[in-house]
């Protein structure tokens, strides 16, 4: 296969992940102030196209990948899978090795895990999880490309997650021994984090601490971390909402971080749910500058699994 596949944050070395965070922020520098249809100079993919299917709603991951291929000089295809055959029931394998055809590589958001891991199998060019089940690789990218701008070192921060231990908290997981921060994790114990993804911390020696409260995790962290408390595809709303309130992240509850702690939250959010809107919407919150950096942080992981 011409190619790689960016599926999960730990299948990458560490070396490479960090080649592609500074190619993020060099991208980013280079065309500061620039309208943003403009095409990067030396337009990197020029001639290739990326094609998009979605399982699920999505807006940041659609436009920002849109919007990467326009600036690194190539295009973009989008699909939901029920306007495609997928939809009526023809196989993710069959649809890998046709659309492998037509297009330079594929970014998929589906429901369930391993059909982008199938999907992958079965293409003859890059694949790239744009969220799934089990995890959200491309959006944690993002986030560390934000803290890092902001001054963050990440080797030895203590980033705290509170709320369910979902698909974006597996990435964070997944990411804490490449990049070397620690990761509090509080979480009701029905919610806490799968264990196959707490396995591929430890087999990485990735620092993962796991508490009950919100309290506990978030003491002295210098992030803070929050997420939906009803993902895409939860069908119990009702009883997560009722087990999860104590994790939401409060004026209060940001008081027990670091002074200085930043607010992070991957968006779409739910003001007076998970987050107070004093808080998602207040100084220490940086969800804006993480939903730009989809743009940014993609762009670099779109060259990288093209090796342009
Ligand atoms: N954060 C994120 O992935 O947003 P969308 O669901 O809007 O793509
Ligand atoms: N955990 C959320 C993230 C949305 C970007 C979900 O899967 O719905």
């Amino acid at each position: 296969m011409a190619g790689r596949h960016f599926i999960d944050i730990w299948h990458l070395d560490a070396v490479e992940l960090r080649e592609i965070l500074d190619m993020a922020h060099a991208m980013k520098k280079a065309r500061a102030g620039w309208p943003k249809g403009r095409v990067d100079v030396g337009a990197p993919l020029e001639g290739h196209t990326l094609g998009m299917i979605f399982e699920k709603s999505s807006t940041r991951t659609r436009f920002s990948f849109d919007m990467a291929m326009r600036q690194l000089g190539g295009s973009s295809i989008t699909a939901t899978s029920s306007d495609m055959q997928l939809g009526r029931g023809e196989t993710v394998e069959d649809t890998a090795r046709v659309l492998s055809r037509y297009l330079d590589a594929v970014m998929i958001r589906a429901n369930d895990h391993s059909d982008v891991e199938a999907f992958a199998e079965f293409a003859t060019v890059p694949v790239i999880n744009g969220l799934t089940d089990r995890s959200h690789p491309c959006q944690i990218m993002a986030d560390l490309q934000t803290l890092e701008e902001k001054g963050v070192t990440l080797r030895g921060a203590r980033l705290a997650w509170v709320g369910d231990g979902n698909n974006v908290c597996a990435s964070f997981i997944h990411a804490a021994a490449k990049f070397g921060f620690s990761l509090a994790v509080g979480t009701p114990a029905r919610f806490a984090p799968d264990d196959e993804d707490l396995d591929i911390a430890r087999e990485l020696q990735g620092r993962v601490d796991l508490y009950e409260t919100a309290e506990e995790a978030v003491a002295g962290a210098d992030v803070v971390i929050a997420d939906t408390f009803v993902s895409m595809g939860d069908k119990d709303a009702e009883r997560r909402l009722e087990a999860l309130e104590p994790y939401a992240v409060t004026e209060d509850l940001m008081e027990l971080a670091d002074k200085s702690a930043y607010f992070l939250h991957c968006l779409p959010a739910h003001r007076g749910e998970e987050v107070d809107s004093e808080v998602i919407d207040g100084p220490q919150s940086l969800v804006f500058d993480e939903a730009e950096n989809r743009l940014h942080a993609q762009k670099a992981i779109l060259r990288w699994c093209l090796e342009k």
